[in-house]
């Protein structure tokens, strides 16, 4: 079985678990950093692009103030989203809103602050108009959905089946009655892929997008200047699996906006993504410990973290790549089903997983756990959230949540009013 690399030391991990107790999320900092500078640099041939880091594949403020040093911008998608993204010092033009079934107290927050609102259905323009003196916002987005026009994936699902965006007919209405009602820059946005592997899917989504510049400055009047590809660049769960080159992929879209913008004569366009994963996903890991190897019909391992830490194989059978500290050498010998301690059989990383034999006290981590890891998690059976360190290098780490109390689980419970009247 081919392995992954781990981006710190096995001794030092160790050591680092034994100290601070297990289960915790530990994201690397350096390939954070190396990363995202990478993916900045594909696309510097594009005047101001700029990629806003979706937070909910890694709400931590700490991670945020990171990217936003290294020139990543927010895309956010409730209000506590937006305020950690505002507390990362972010500009509000630097903050996409992408609204989903949006509140009103929602909408008028971020109609306040400034940040960009990406509208995900017509009936928002309504809410927009009467919150905002009849105006529209002078910079404004609308997703589109394609519908049967592509394809989705397992994740993100059919187009045609998502509660997600405008439609084709819509899209052009939506241009109208912004400009009409005083927007004056105008973005465009969709997100119909997620965890992408397939390159061509993504240049397949730039080219359906600068196409619909066209159609839109023609049937519209109204001139797009920026295009967001939305998330969804995939990241290698499998060893086997090779990911998307950010250089590679870039040179494809630069080709296409050569020929489909530049070439028909179109005003430039600035071109942003809002990727989590592809950027925080692969330097992320969740370290374990092993409570009992317990022998049945089949084989257990019940570690001490549980769904509640990653949820990502219980809600979707995702493939989270497993080894056992130390016995990375050795054989995969035995087939093991990898289970939390939640009261719910789908409780478990891996099913009939091949490991090298596992011990009680063994530490196990599972890897790519940096985007829609944590972010997942969730309190049922009372289970405290754990804790995020960010390891800096050099044995160098960085406490960046704690790990959840019983107080702070209990809080909402407590001094709450017993009655709620309503005559
Ligand atoms: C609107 C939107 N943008 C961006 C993302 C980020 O996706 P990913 O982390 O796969 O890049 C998501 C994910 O669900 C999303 O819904």
């Amino acid at each position: 079985m081919a392995e992954k690399k781990l981006f710190i030391e096995d001794k030092m991990l160790k050591m680092f678990a034994g100290k601070v107790g297990t289960p915790f999320h530990l994201y690397d900092e350096r390939g954070i950093e190396e990363n995202a500078k990478n993916f900045l640099d594909a696309f510097s041939w594009s005047e101001g692009f700029v990629n806003y880091f979706a937070v909910k594949a890694l709400p931590n403020v700490n991670i945020v103030r990171l990217l936003s040093s290294l020139g990543f911008g927010a895309d956010c998608s409730s209000l506590p989203e937006l305020k950690t993204a505002l507390k990362a010092g972010l500009p509000p033009e630097k903050i996409m809103y992408t609204s989903n079934d949006t509140p009103d107290e929602e909408f008028r927050e971020v109609l306040e602050t400034g940040a960009i609102l990406n509208l995900d259905d017509m009936t928002h323009i309504e809410d927009i108009l009467r919150l905002n003196d009849g105006k529209f916002p002078e910079v404004i987005s609308f997703r589109y959905n394609p519908g049967p026009g592509r394809t989705g994936n397992v994740i993100i699902g059919n187009p045609v089946e998502a509660k997600y965006g405008v439609t084709y007919e819509q899209l052009f209405d939506c241009y109208r009655i912004a400009k009409e009602k005083g927007a004056r820059k105008f973005m465009l946005h969709t997100m119909v892929a997620s965890n992408e592997l397939e390159e061509d899917y993504i240049v397949e989504t730039a080219r359906m997008l600068f196409s619909l510049v066209g159609e839109i400055k023609e049937k519209c009047g109204v001139r797009i200047s920026q295009v967001d590809l939305g998330g969804g660049i995939g990241i290698p769960y499998r060893p086997e699996e090779d990911g998307i080159d950010f250089f590679h992929l870039s040179s494809r879209i630069k080709e296409l906006y050569v020929q489909m913008i530049e070439e028909k004569g179109l005003p430039p366009l600035r071109i942003s993504f809002e990727c989590g994963r592809a950027i925080t996903g692969p330097y992320g890991i969740l370290v374990s410990k092993v409570r009992h190897v317990a022998r049945k019909y089949k084989t257990f391992v019940g570690l001490d973290a549980s769904m509640a830490d990653l949820m990502r194989p219980a809600l979707y059978g995702a493939y989270h790549h497993i080894a056992i500290l130390g016995k990375e050498d050795m054989e995969c010998s035995e087939v093991y089903d990898v289970t939390g301690s939640l009261c719910e059989n789908n409780d478990k990383f891996a099913i009939d997983r091949r490991l090298p034999p596992v011990e009680k006290g063994d530490i196990v981590v599972i890897f790519d756990t940096g985007a829609h890891g944590h972010s997942m998690g969730f309190n049922y059976n009372a289970k405290l959230r754990s804790a995020e360190y960010l390891y800096k290098g050099d044995g160098s780490f960085v406490k960046i949540r704690r790990k959840e109390t019983y107080e702070d689980y209990i809080a909402t419970e407590l001094d709450v009013p017993e009655e709620v009247a309503i005559l």
